[in-house]
């Protein structure tokens, strides 16, 4: 959505994101075979950033123009494409790990699952809705932020290794919810 773009490109340019890792990626990467990896969502190529130097080659794609211009040159092992994934179909079978982190778009969940090798590994971790019910924060597009066991419904196909809710600070220091899950695709018709 070209609404996404120009307010993630600002983000960028006004906000310094986490460069570390997710813990979550760090714990469970080693999973997979060290082979392809997709980064949906990649923002500054923090976590992609550790992929490569693991093993990984990996494909970043985000829609800000901003964040691809972040990630370029980083690393040889990453390939950086200016996707909207909003309109955006993985390779079927084309990845050893699929990464989601802190992004929700629910209509790429079949395509998450299709695009995974057999034996490969999905680490998908973002935020709950919980914070929502307590405060009227009108402006806020409810539809980015997980139900409570969604994540694990959603994904139940896949061999389940890792699935919790915790809470969690978010980058504003506010307190937050989010899950997170690890799950490996053992079938292909899966
Ligand atoms: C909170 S950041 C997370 C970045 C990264 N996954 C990380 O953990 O550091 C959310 C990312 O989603 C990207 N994004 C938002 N809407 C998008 C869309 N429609 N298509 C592709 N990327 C989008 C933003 O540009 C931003 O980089």
């Amino acid at each position: 959505m070209k609404t996404d773009e120009i307010r993630w490109n600002d983000r960028y340019r006004n906000t310094r994101y986490p460069s570390t890792v997710n813990d979550v990626i760090k714990s469970y990467y080693h999973l997979a075979n060290p082979g392809q990896a997709l980064d949906i969502a990649a923002g500054n190529g923090r976590n992609a950033l550790f992929l490569a130097e693991n093993g990984f080659q990996i494909d970043a794609v985000d829609v800000s123009g901003v964040a691809i211009d972040l990630i370029q040159g980083q690393n040889p092992a990453i390939n950086c494409f200016q996707v909207d994934l909003d309109s955006y179909i993985p390779k079927p079978e084309g990845y050893d790990l699929i990464i989601n982190i802190n992004f929700l778009d629910r209509n790429l969940f079949p395509h998450i699952k299709k695009a995974l090798k057999k034996d490969g590994i999905l680490i998908f971790k973002t935020f709950l809705d919980s914070h929502l019910q307590s405060q009227n924060q009108q402006d806020i597009r409810k539809d980015h932020y997980l139900k409570s066991n969604e994540l694990l419904l959603a994904f139940i196909g896949l061999q389940i290794v890792l699935y919790k809710e915790e809470d969690v600070v978010a980058l504003n220091g506010q307190k937050r919810e989010s899950a997170s899950l690890v799950a490996r695709k053992r079938n292909l018709t899966k």
